[in-house]
């Protein structure tokens, strides 16, 4: 069966920070720091889902959906990251995963989507390797409660972007600006996936799955100098997060200097590719790489012209998706799992949002295209079910196919929900 589906996360819809015993994450403390989040929007509250789930299944249910795939929020099972576990953050989701099955809608379990307990950060976050063994264990204790109805579970949300954003640039939370030194938060996190992979199924998890932020990388012309360029950049953002695991090994870093990889013990690599059961892609754009104007990184983002853009600016073009999928297949060949494409969507403004149909139905067929040319898909989520807090951007992006009045919390189904509707009934 097909899954369509939407995604969301935790700290982008729950709100309720302070309920049922939930410990404070590294995004409660970065968006409450002045100046981080645009005009000042913190997720304290965002669409109350934690209050108001029932309502937002059944816009799932009537929208004919059959897969949603959500984050636990790993405060609210362990306050400070690690040892005592809150029962009441647990039952949070056991309630919500009970009445996804009761309508008959298949739960994508994502155990970390950067919303990290604080008191682990304050040992270090994703730069201290302890974390890997704590995220094992809090994978162990959600599977152990869930896995009998759950069986699809997804490690990490795209650990390039946490990395980079949250550890090298500091424009997410922890808000660390470390650039090249952030390069053990990509290794621990994958070591943290591979140990929570054999956490899961000791746990009961059928599936196991890893989301990964890809996009096709275009040299910006045939120059040497870009092509390199392009070379490093797609060794950074793809092929970092996907040739351990896939590959066994780490890909060629000679372009980023980086002397210093005693942070990868033996054995760590065994651990990290242990075969999956999928990859979780997230897709948005493609990105055009130029040789680099500073000594900081070996390349720079060239920017994308003759495409429409969303409000977020980001260009539209569905066939990247294509071309990701097929370059994927290509370079992993049969070691590539079955692909699900586990966010894909627009940020628009607006009820009547024709552009966000328009942007869906292009990229619905570019998966159609891929499975063509052999590319084995087997569901699509759309980023988002509803408008919610993103992250840097507060509550400006609207992603939803409902749209959220954030002063009501009333929600109102877009033209592009009706839309969707009608596609799954067909
Ligand atoms: C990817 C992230 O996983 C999600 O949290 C975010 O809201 C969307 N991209 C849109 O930026």
């Amino acid at each position: 069966m097909f899954l369509w589906g939407t995604a969301t996360a935790s700290y982008q819809i729950e709100g309720a920070v302070s309920e049922d015993g939930r410990g404070v994450s590294i995004w409660d403390t970065f968006s409450h720091e002045p100046g981080k989040v645009r005009d000042g929007h913190t997720g304290d509250v965002a669409c109350d889902h934690y209050h108001r789930w029932p309502e937002d299944v059944a816009l799932m249910a009537d929208a004919g959906l059959n897969a949603y795939r959500f984050s636990v929020a790993w405060p609210r099972i362990q306050p400070t990251g690690r040892g005592e576990v809150n029962q009441a953050g647990l039952d949070f989701y056991d309630r919500l995963v009970d009445g996804l099955c009761e309508k008959g809608i298949t739960p994508a379990l994502t155990l970390f989507h950067w919303d990290l307990p604080q008191a682990l950060e304050d040992e270090g976050g994703w730069l201290n390797r302890d974390t890997s063994g704590y995220f094992a264990d809090y994978a162990a204790i959600v599977a152990e409660r869930l896995s009998d109805r759950v069986k699809m579970w997804i490690t990490l949300n795209e650990p390039i972007v946490h990395m980079t954003f949250g550890y090298a640039m500091g424009v997410h939370a922890p808000g660390r600006t470390l650039l090249l030194d952030a390069l053990p938060v990509a290794h621990h996190q994958l070591l943290g996936h591979g140990l929570a992979t054999a956490a899961l199924r000791a746990n009961g998890a059928e599936q196991v799955l890893i989301t990964n932020n890809c996009t096709p990388v275009w040299p910006a012309s045939d120059d040497p100098a870009d092509l390199a360029a392009a070379a490093a950049y797609d060794t950074m953002h793809n092929r970092l997060f996907n040739d351990p695991l896939f590959v066994g090994s780490y890909p060629d870093f000679s372009a980023f200097g980086v002397e210093n990889l005693d942070f990868i013990h033996d054995g760590d690599l065994a651990t990290i590719a242990q075969p999956l059961d999928g990859l979780g892609i997230n897709y948005y754009n493609p990105t055009r790489i130029s040789a680099p104007s500073t000594d900081l990184l070996p390349f720079d983002d060239a920017g994308i012209t003759g495409y429409p853009t969303t409000a977020f600016g980001w260009p539209v073009v569905p066939d990247g998706l294509r071309e990701l999928l097929v370059s994927l297949k290509e370079r992993y060949g049969t070691a590539l799992p079955p692909v699900y494409i586990t966010e894909n969507g627009c940020s628009y403004d607006g009820i009547e949002d024709q552009e966000r149909i328009d942007y869906l139905d292009g990229h619905i067929k570019a998966i159609r295209r891929a499975q063509a040319e052999g590319v084995d898909v087997r569901g699509y989520f759309i980023w988002s079910l509803l408008d919610n807090f993103e992250w840097a951007e507060g509550y400006h992006q609207r992603f939803g196919l409902v749209h959220v009045d954030f002063e009501t919390q009333k929600r109102t189904p877009k033209a592009s929900y009706h839309w969707l509707r009608q596609l799954i009934a067909e």
